[in-house]
């Protein structure tokens, strides 16, 4: 059976969906270079699993791995999570997330050309919308990505878009994730930021367990309900099942190349999401309003039509459960996966 090429599969999504595929008895090759991940995250995918999978530890920027890889695996298809994730931190590196997220990708598709593998699931983001004109993102939509983060997840949409112009057998699915939150329902996978957390869940969750005093919430004055930041959160589990619907759709659509929103339909803001997970976990979230941070913009919602009408798929986990799934996590692993 053709295997399935997972890069950054043992990052944060990337993990939620290698279950995913094992569950589903998908032959699974993880390459990650751990630099957002945890071997440990390998353990636990086995567990919940029951199934084993190949692990390559290595970078996209290491051609010699890649080559190795492709000619040692008869491999079916592609699911292309690595590359650096921080937009406030691809602003001050930007050659380092060029170069990780646009090389790496140029390497991965050149290897993948050379074996004859033309299906590929692309991470991508809804960064590459910035600050469009109305907060309803359809995939037509302006696309005016704000960060180096953004523009290195457009111009990978664009090179795959060139890709299929030349070579028209290329099967490719575009996936702009909005606000990924939540963790697996068991616990044992979850989001785990190296260092401290840019990202509001994860920070809140660490305030939450003890170990951050307080959550800066950036801004006030925003143009929103309650003048905090409103942004469509999507349980991480559904953007799994996501990815999964995407990979088959690679497998029997033929000619397709497209860019799909994966969102709820729906915003919260910051206050709104404080007081929900209070209400959901019983925790306290002491927090203080702060200058806005540069770069954010004041609201993000998915038109999330075409992925239901292209994949059938649609976001089921609610807001509760993202932050009841999102605490268990934390609770059950204070450190991450570092103890
Ligand atoms: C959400 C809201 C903040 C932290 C990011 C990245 C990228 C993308 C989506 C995949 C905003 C506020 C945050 C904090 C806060 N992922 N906030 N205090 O910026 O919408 O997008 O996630 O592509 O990783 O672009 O997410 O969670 O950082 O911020 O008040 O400590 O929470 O101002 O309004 P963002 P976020």
């Amino acid at each position: 059976m053709k295997r399935i090429l997972v890069t950054g599969g043992l990052g944060y999504i990337g993990s939620h969906t290698v279950l995913k595929l094992l569950k589903a008895d998908y032959e699974v090759i993880v390459l990650d270079n751990l630099s957002n991940s945890s071997l440990e995250v390998n353990n636990r995918i086995k567990f919940l699993s029951n199934k084993k999978f190949d692990f390559i530890k290595g970078d996209l920027c290491d051609k010699k791995i890649l080559k190795s890889i492709f000619s040692q695996f008869e491999i079916g298809a592609v699911i292309h999570f690595a590359g650096s994730k921080s937009s406030i931190e691809s602003d001050r590196y930007p050659l380092e997330y060029y170069e990780n997220n646009v090389v790496g990708s140029i390497n991965l598709f050149k290897e993948m050309a050379n074996y004859d593998v033309k299906k590929i699931v692309f991470s991508s983001s809804a960064t590459v919308y910035g600050e469009s004109n109305t907060k309803i993102c359809k995939e037509n939509s302006k696309l005016s990505p704000i960060s180096v983060y953004g523009k290195t997840k457009l111009i990978i949409e664009n090179m795959l878009k060139d890709i299929k112009k030349a070579q028209p057998e290329w099967r490719i699915i575009n996936l702009r994730y909005f606000n990924p939150i939540g963790a697996h329902p068991s616990g044992m996978l979850g989001e785990d930021p190296k260092n401290i957390p840019n990202n509001l869940l994860p920070f809140l969750t660490q305030v939450a367990v003890g170990k951050r005093k307080e959550l800066l919430v950036f801004g006030n004055n925003y143009d929103t309900c309650d003048g905090t930041g409103k942004r469509d959160f999507i349980h991480v589990e559904d953007l799994a099942i996501g990815h999964i619907a995407a990979l088959n759709n690679i497998q029997k659509a033929n000619k397709i190349n497209i860019s799909l929103n994966l969102g709820t339909g729906k915003s919260y803001s910051v206050l709104e999401i404080i007081d929900i997970f209070e209400k959901c976990t019983g925790r306290k979230v002491p927090y203080k309003i702060v200058e806005k941070r540069l770069g954010d913009i004041s609201e993000l919602i998915a038109d999330p039509a075409l992925a239901k009408s292209i994949l059938n798929w649609e976001a089921k986990y609610n807001i509760f459960e993202m932050c009841e799934d999102a605490w268990r996590w934390q609770d059950m692993n204070p450190n991450g996966y570092g103890n």
